[in-house]
């Protein structure tokens, strides 16, 4: 059971489609360092990370919030083509060398996205604008 009070707001999940552009937020971590981070959909379910490869630390997405593969089924980084899970984060491949993307704990309410999750905080909602 989710206690809603601890539930704070990244933005609306209308538009986010099976393997297509994801949502970007931001969010603060515990030491307060910026972080950019990202939902997408996928087999029925949401799932965010932050944006950050395993491979150096770099947003995966070289057009905003294009973070699929061609085929809609891996998260893939622009600079050297990790891939990665999307409803787990595990690499799958390419430079990541078994470092997966770290998951924030998010839940969909009546077609909104909520982080849930009490190491982070969102600074800023959804969009799509680049980093
Ligand atoms: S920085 Fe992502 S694969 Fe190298």
């Amino acid at each position: 059971m989710i206690d809603d009070s601890k539930m704070q707001l990244i933005g609306s999940a209308s538009g986010l489609v099976e393997g297509g552009v994801g949502l970007r937020f931001d969010v603060n971590d515990q030491s307060g360092e910026l972080i950019p981070a990202f939902v997408v959909r996928f087999d029925g379910g949401y799932f965010a990370y932050l944006n950050r490869c395993g491979h150096i630390a770099v947003q995966l997405d070289y057009q905003a919030g294009e973070f699929f593969s061609d085929d809609g089924r891996t998260l893939i980084c622009a600079t050297h083509g990790a891939e990665y899970a999307p409803d787990t984060g595990a690499c799958l491949g390419g430079p990541c060398y078994g470092v997966g993307l770290d998951a924030i704990e998010i839940v969909c309410r009546d077609h909104y996205l909520y982080l849930v999750s009490e190491r982070y905080r969102v600074v800023s909602s959804a969009t799509t604008d680049s980093a």
